[in-house]
């Protein structure tokens, strides 16, 4: 495995939307270890490709509760409503607060290429709902209100 640069605004890779993986190759697989690794040595609770360079659609995720890897993943439900303060690794230095569901559906494909439905609410949803913003190019400063500059937990 791999510490990976983080790419930041305003790279264009950011803003791209990104393309579906169309097969789990090896390159792949190498490619979620590697950005499993630079979201912990960066101290994130997630990170998406596009974050290191490829525009693909693939997120990982841990607030906690062990690592978790999505190919192709997709938003599928969503309840309630959640503002709470998030960063990115992204845009270093900068907080927010940002408005999503609070409870979310997520499925996707595992590093088999089985399908993978993922149930989160509250830090997890936010974190997914963040990354899933990264695949199609949309940053949480688009959409978030009292940006302070100020270095914090929780960035994504
Ligand atoms: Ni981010």
């Amino acid at each position: 495995m791999a510490v990976l640069p983080i790419r930041s605004e305003p790279d264009p890779v950011l803003r791209r939307c990104a393309r579906p993986v169309e097969k789990i190759t090896k390159r792949i697989v190498k490619l979620a270890h590697d950005m499993l690794e630079t979201m912990y040595h960066a101290q994130g609770v997630g990170l998406a490709a596009p974050q290191v360079g490829v525009s693909q659609r693939l997120i990982v995720v841990d607030v906690g509760e062990g690592p978790l890897i999505l190919v192709n993943p997709e938003l599928v439900a969503q309840r309630g409503s959640s503002t709470d303060v998030e960063g990115c690794l992204s845009v270093p230095g900068v907080m927010g607060y940002v408005t999503r569901a609070e409870q979310v559906v997520v499925r996707g494909l595992d590093l088999k290429g089985h399908a993978l439905e993922v149930k989160g609410s509250d830090l997890l949803a936010r974190a997914l709902q963040h990354e899933l913003d990264h695949l199609d190019g949309i940053l949480f400063v688009d959409k978030a209100t009292g940006l302070t500059v100020e270095r914090g937990r929780g960035q994504a």
